[in-house]
């Protein structure tokens, strides 16, 4: 990801124009791509959220005393939206995020929506944007909703109102080929009993010093130890991690320091379905160094093979490419997010 926005460029036929918007869809990268609309709702002094509406996407406006300008008290969530084989659109498992982001916002002290008013937002969301979910096989519409304390305050304290947004943009993949992680053993990205397990904005700046010295050495991301005893592998700045041993999976457990991915459960779902052994518990550095695979996952990295890890000194290369059980798990999860294989789970939901 660049950071940069990409201008709408001409590639789409006559005939598509109604199903989709005038791109070039195989420019995609994961850089913003403004689309037509948002969807946007308030909650003040202590109130539920009201009724909100889609308007067109455009810039807010709030006081510089913002709880979120100020003390950082917001929320992200991410998800994605699927173009179908016949045109229909399919988001994955909803409500798996609402229910992250409500517990989220109890941690931060925050107002937040119901898991049907959040539904209903990114369904409408898509639905006003849906010409920008790309064709099968070119990407997806990665829907971020966003909950931010936009009331103001000058004392520490929750702020007055809350401000519930849900926007879009069609992505492809964030990462091209396999990773090429570096261990970082002095930064941290979540310490016992913050807030790394929520999914808090705060929670993504800080990795970013640790991510742009890595970045210019090459690296494409950052694997972070426990803070604690620097002896176990938590996470990269962007994803989940799993390793594979003689079949047997294994990925940090959610104690505290690990962000509950919705791509994360799926996969080990998917995993248990297929017969492997999944064990969630805490891994050892000697157990990473040792290991067949690892891979990532997550809903901007849906699921990405590591091809090397750097540790202080060390370089180990790990097995990618077909045969993999990385690559196994993403086709079963990215057949069922798109309708190519049947949803059995009805894991997804059509807007
Ligand atoms: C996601 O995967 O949805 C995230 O929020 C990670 C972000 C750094 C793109």
């Amino acid at each position: 990801p660049t950071g940069q926005t990409i201008s709408q460029t001409t590639g789409t036929s006559t005939a598509d124009a109604e199903t989709y918007a005038d791109f070039n869809w195989d420019e995609l990268g994961f850089d913003i791509v403004p689309t037509d609309y948002m969807y946007v709702m308030k909650s003040s002094e202590g109130e539920s959220f009201t009724q909100g509406n889609v308007t067109p996407f455009g810039n807010i406006e709030m006081s510089p005393y913002a709880g979120i300008l100020n003390y950082g008290q917001g929320l992200i969530e991410g998800l994605k939206a699927y173009r179908k084989e016949d045109g229909r659109v399919l988001l994955f498992r909803p409500e798996q995020n609402a229910q992250r982001l409500k517990i989220g916002a109890e941690r931060m002290c925050m107002s937040s929506p119901s898991v049907e008013q959040f539904v209903e937002a990114v369904k409408q969301t898509v639905r006003a944007n849906k010409h920008w979910v790309p064709p099968q096989g070119k990407g997806s519409l990665y829907v971020r909703p966003l909950l931010i304390g936009s009331g103001p305050v000058l004392g520490l304290c929750p702020a007055p109102e809350y401000t519930f947004l849900v926007y879009a943009s069609p992505v492809g993949n964030y990462h091209k080929g396999p990773l090429n992680l570096v261990v970082e053993d002095k930064l941290h990205r979540a310490t016992p009993g913050g807030t790394g397990d929520i999914k808090t904005v705060a929670n993504y700046s800080p990795v970013c010093k640790a991510l742009t010295e890595a970045r210019a050495k090459g690296f494409s991301d950052v694997l972070f130890l426990d803070a604690v005893t620097k002896k176990y592998i938590e996470e990269v700045s962007t994803c989940n991690i799993f390793i594979v041993k003689d079949d047997v999976i294994s990925t940090p457990a959610t104690v505290g320091t690990i962000l509950p991915g919705m791509t994360r459960k799926s996969i080990i779902e998917i995993a248990l379905d297929f017969g492997y052994q999944v064990e969630e518990r805490t891994i050892p550095m000697e157990d990473l160094l040792e290991a067949d695979e690892v891979f990532c996952t997550g809903t901007a990295v849906v699921v990405s093979p590591v091809g090397c890890i750097t540790y202080q000194d060390k370089r180990v290369e790990y097995k990618t490419g077909a045969e993999t059980v990385s690559q196994k798990l993403y086709v079963m999860l990215t057949g069922i997010q798109t309708g190519r294989i049947e949803d059995k789970l009805g894991w997804t939901v059509e807007v």
